[in-house]
């Protein structure tokens, strides 16, 4: 059966692929952008299966308005993708404080947001998805990635608690890893990147830059193929909490299965040695309250 997306940051990369992804695939898609006229240019005007909106993911009246529109026009939305998002790259101590509230804003708060509007929808409807675009450094966080990467924690942390909460309304919400793809991600018209130079970190900060632009346009993921992969996953019946998109990305998340593993053991014994001597009505619990 044919399927309603809403998807934000929709005028390029990973959020037009999928875009033309899902048009492909028969289903309708509500495609928002900051510029409208930036997602008519790519999608054309407005017809049976495209509705454009103008729609900042910081925005959270824009955001209502957005979701009513969709409603409106299609009756429901079937699949919501996260994807708007952009990188804030550097070192810590050469990031202001306001950089990362507005790395948050876009990456963590317009998520939360996005997902309030559309939720009573799904709920509703008794059915749906959520595709919460996160990165591989969602889950390994490494040099110039403090910011961007506990945005990303961030959203899979949300993503992994709520999953749980809505999963009786027939609501799945997966977390998409992606490594490097080709997109404008490490384009200056998207990326940001630290600009409160200190002298101790010129070396580190100046390899880390170069490292980045190397790469930009440059990645070995194909926006076109996660578009597919999504389309794919939105008929799943039981589709993952996480999926890795590329080979880096699958690398990523099995040196960080087997470091957690090995940590853990090597430091077992020490973990154990903290729980009480107390009295108990009942046994121990060896599970949080939510798992
Ligand atoms: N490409 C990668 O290697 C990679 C890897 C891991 C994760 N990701 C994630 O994938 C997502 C998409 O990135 P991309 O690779 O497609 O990069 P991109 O080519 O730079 O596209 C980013 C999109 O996000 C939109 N956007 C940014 N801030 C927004 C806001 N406040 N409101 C609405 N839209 C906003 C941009 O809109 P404008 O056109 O108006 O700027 C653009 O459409 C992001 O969440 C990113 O963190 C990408």
């Amino acid at each position: 059966m044919s399927k309603t997306w809403f998807i934000t940051g929709a005028a390029r990369g990973l959020g037009a692929a999928i875009t033309r992804a899902a048009l492909a695939a028969g289903d309708r898609v509500v495609v928002t952008g900051r510029n409208r006229a930036a997602l008519v240019e790519a999608f054309g005007e407005n017809s049976d299966t495209v509705l454009a909106l103008a729609l900042d993911v910081t925005d959270a009246a824009q955001i209502q308005a957005a979701v009513d529109a969709a409603t409106a026009r299609f009756g429901g939305i079937d699949v919501l993708v996260n994807n708007a998002g952009y990188g804030h790259l550097g070192l810590f101590e050469e990031t202001l404080a306001q950089d990362a509230r507005t790395q948050f804003d876009t990456n963590v708060f317009g998520v939360f947001d996005m997902t309030r509007a559309v939720l009573p929808v799904m709920r509703a409807q008794r059915s749906g998805r959520i595709f919460n675009v996160s990165s591989i450094g969602g889950l390994a966080g490494g040099a110039s990635g403090s910011i961007y990467c506990a945005s990303k924690f961030a959203v899979e942390g949300f993503s992994e608690s709520l999953a749980d909460e809505v999963k009786g309304f027939g609501i799945h919400v997966t977390i998409v890893e992606p490594g490097f793809f080709r997109t404008d991600f490490l384009d200056s018209s998207s990326v940001r990147h630290t600009d409160n130079p200190i002298a101790d970190y010129a070396e580190a900060s100046a390899a880390i830059r170069a490292f980045y632009d190397a790469r930009s346009h440059n990645q070995a993921g194909d926006p076109a193929k996660l578009g597919q992969a999504l389309v794919a996953l939105a008929s799943a019946d039981q589709p993952p909490i996480r999926w890795a998109a590329g080979t880096d990305a699958i690398g990523v998340v099995e040196a960080k299965a087997a470091g957690l593993q090995a940590e853990l053991n090597a430091w077992r014994d020490l973990s154990a040695s903290t729980d009480g001597d107390f009295a108990f009505r009942e046994e121990p619990q060896t599970e949080m309250a939510w798992s």
